[in-house]
């Protein structure tokens, strides 16, 4: 056997006995290294009469290639080795980690209806602040000064004198001051009073408002639009009522109530809005603030009606408290998944 030969065959035999990567690189380093064995005979090679020279030269190569060849294959099978070592750690056959699915929230289910019933009859979204001035929330809506709803003790004042809006309502002025009539439009949101918590009260509850400005519209429009409306929600059966009311703003002005033997309240009369005709002291406000006519009450004439929301999905989904809307209890929230 040539010397280069037997080389091969030890270099062979370490690297199948290495125990490890860092005992294959001391085998590696030891035969291809640059002082290694196989690069010495390099070395040597050039010493040989030049007729034996392409004979080992060729063979210096076959010997070089195999143990290059044999390292990478085990540096491959460690790697392999480690791999499946820490799969090993891991039970394929546990369930999978569950992703759970959310769902929609009552009071946003509830808007969701709400808005796709007032969509079909031509009333677009329309916005306002939370935080809002007295003369939106109060003045413009023809509340004096010295009117209830103005007490600290049933509004959350802020240092700056501006107030928590106590009812969607300002959204009228906000969308008369930006827009000429006609106009047509729905405003969800939030209201804050400084009630008392209870079952049914909440510091933060939520409202539709609605508005609705035209030339000759009667108090015909709004029973049709509100019959309509509450109609679609609670089934054609439903028992509607339109109670007088007060409100600064409207005039005349009714409450609405609703009665349904599909409901849980059964035979009671339930209220679930406040509305009337658009007060000609607000059309004055407005235009006051716009400084022109656009909205001249002997020209233009409208309904509002505020929706509680809150109140509505209580109904509908038969819920006891509207504390649990604001809860966050996921067993009451699975519930409308
Ligand atoms: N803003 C009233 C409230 O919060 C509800 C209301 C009554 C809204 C009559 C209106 C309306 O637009 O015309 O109790």
């Amino acid at each position: 056997m040539h010397p280069l030969e037997e080389l091969r065959e030890r270099a062979l035999a370490q690297i199948a006995s290495a125990a490890d990567e860092r005992a294959l690189e001391a085998v590696r380093v030891q035969f291809l290294g640059r002082q290694g064995s196989v690069s010495q005979w390099g070395e040597t090679m050039k010493t040989l009469p030049k007729e034996q020279k392409p004979i080992v030269g060729k063979l210096l190569n076959e010997v070089r290639q195999a143990i290059t060849a044999a390292i990478e294959q085990r540096v491959e099978y460690f790697r392999a080795e480690r791999e499946s070592a820490a799969v090993a750690s891991i039970d394929i056959s546990l369930p999978g980690t569950q992703h759970e699915r959310g769902s929609l929230h009552p009071l946003t289910q509830m808007l969701d209806r709400a808005i796709g019933i007032f969509r079909r009859m031509g009333f677009a979204l329309a916005e306002g602040p939370d935080v809002e001035t007295e003369w939106h929330c109060f003045d413009a809506l023809n509340t004096p000064p010295d009117h209830p709803a103005r007490n600290e003790q049933d509004t959350f004042f802020l240092p700056d004198g501006r107030v928590l809006r106590t009812h969607t309502s300002t959204v009228q002025i906000r969308s008369m001051e930006s827009q000429r009539p006609p106009i047509r439009v729905i405003a969800p949101g939030a209201a804050f009073r400084r009630d008392e918590v209870d079952a049914t009260h909440s510091a933060q509850f939520h409202q539709i408002e609605g508005l609705y400005v035209d030339e000759d519209v009667s108090v015909a429009d709004l029973k049709g639009a509100l019959e309509f409306f509450l109609h679609e929600l609670f089934g054609a059966d439903a028992a509607i009522r339109f109670r007088p009311h007060f409100f600064p703003f409207t005039e005349p002005s009714f409450e609405i109530d609703v009665k349904s033997k599909a409901l849980k309240a059964g035979e009671k009369w339930i209220e679930v809005a406040g509305c009337g005709m658009v007060h000609p002291a607000v059309f004055e406000a407005v235009d006051k603030s716009r400084g022109d006519d656009a909205y001249n009450p002997e020209k233009w004439s409208g309904y509002a009606f505020g929706l509680g929301m809150d109140r509505l999905a209580m109904i509908l989904f038969d819920v006891p408290d509207i504390r649990f809307f604001a809860q966050n209890d996921l067993r009451f929230l699975r519930q409308f998944a």
